[in-house]
């Protein structure tokens, strides 16, 4: 029988294994799919890393492909349609990309959990929030029942859901929506993983149950020492929480860097323009510098530099030449041929 230290133990003897390695590292990752409309390049070299008990904002517009890349990650991608056509994605020095199946489910159960925007369509709805909590401690832990109930409570009491013991048997809908967010972060926090990917979770809540789901989430990434990638597309959202910032534009990470300096000067024309249209209270009533054109089509990405078409600084070489991602001062990244410009040095 496979115990439950096991599975620990198991992933913990996976081949390169090394806990003293970085806690996650994705390099020059590549998804695309492949439709009959064509091949969507969803996600085209990104690459970014995460240390125990950081947080990393994937920041981007809509349909950039952070959704996409969380999921190549976590690799619950569908194959057809999805394909991963190249890149790496290393936990504690392991390509997950190559591990089985039956080893990937474990590393995703017990290392690296999600949360999702839409907590109502991750939960089972036919199953009590209890059942499906215990279920987690009986399959990965070998709990009996009556300990893997006791755990769930827990669980529930963890993220403050208000009398726990009584609401263990209600079923998802019978929670409102900022409760049920707390019920799946419980779920995905019940096995203690060291990485957590929180794609958009609070952008479906009104902005108190946001605020708090978001203290919710860096109180328990603090106490655990937990490395959290935060995805949004809401530049306001990221300031209070993260450490550092990636930039995604059409698949790729074109900024990396902390975010006290990326709020202080951009090095990325993209992330100047995603800062230019945060809604600023002091600027009630104002025109919103929103940015021009819209994201490409990722069946057909323009040459060069993808940003090109929106992007005031652009020159002839931007459209022909890709830039490659330049160092600034040893901390910070960008890719983009007028780096200089940009940062006015
Ligand atoms: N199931 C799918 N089938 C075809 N294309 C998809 C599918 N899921 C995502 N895509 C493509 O990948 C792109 C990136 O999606 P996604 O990662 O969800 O964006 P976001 O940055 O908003 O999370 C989409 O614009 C779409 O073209
Ligand atoms: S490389 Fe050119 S088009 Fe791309 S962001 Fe820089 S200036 Fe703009
Ligand atoms: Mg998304």
């Amino acid at each position: 029988m496979t115990g439950v230290t096991d599975i620990r133990a198991q992933i913990d003897a996976l081949p390169g294994l090394d806990p003293r390695a970085p806690l996650l590292q994705v390099e020059d990752l590549h998804v695309e799919f492949r439709t009959r409309d064509g091949v969507a390049k969803a996600v085209n070299g990104a690459g970014f890393h995460l240390s125990a008990g950081e947080t990393l904002a994937l920041l981007g517009e809509s349909g950039c492909g952070k959704s996409v890349t969380a999921q190549a990650v976590m690799g619950i991608l569908d194959t057809p349609p999805a394909h991963i056509t190249g890149g790496r994605v290393l936990y504690r020095g392991v390509d997950l990309l190559r591990l089985s199946e039956e080893d990937r489910r474990k590393v995703r159960a017990n290392r690296i959990a999600m949360i999702f925007q839409d907590a109502l369509s991750a939960l089972n709805p036919v199953y009590s929030v209890g059942f499906q909590l215990a279920e987690l401690f009986r399959k990965h832990r070998g709990l009996s029942r009556k300990d893997a109930k006791q755990r769930a409570i827990e669980s529930l009491d963890q993220v403050r859901i208000p009398a726990a013991r009584q609401r263990i048997d209600d079923y998802p809908h019978q929670f409102s929506g900022g409760m049920r967010q707390r019920v799946m972060i419980a779920m995905a926090l019940a096995l203690d993983p060291e990485v957590l990917i929180a794609d958009e979770p609070t952008t479906a809540l009104d902005v108190t149950v946001q605020a708090q789901i978001m203290g919710l989430l860096a109180e328990l990434q603090h106490q655990r020492n937990m490395g959290l990638i935060l995805i949004t597309h809401d530049m306001g959202v990221v300031a209070d929480v993260a450490d550092r910032i990636s930039v995604m534009y059409a698949g790729k990470v074109v900024e990396e860097a902390p975010v006290y300096d990326i709020y202080a000067r951009p090095a990325h024309p993209y992330t100047e323009a995603l800062l230019a249209s945060i809604p600023r209270l002091d600027l009630k009533g104002q025109q919103l510098n929103v940015i021009r054109g819209l994201p490409p089509a990722l069946t057909d990405i323009p040459n060069g530099c993808a940003f090109h078409p929106r992007c005031g600084y652009a020159r002839e070489i931007c459209r022909l030449e890709q830039p490659p991602a330049y160092r600034i001062a040893g901390h910070r990244e960008s890719r983009c041929h007028f780096i200089r410009e940009v940062l006015g040095v």
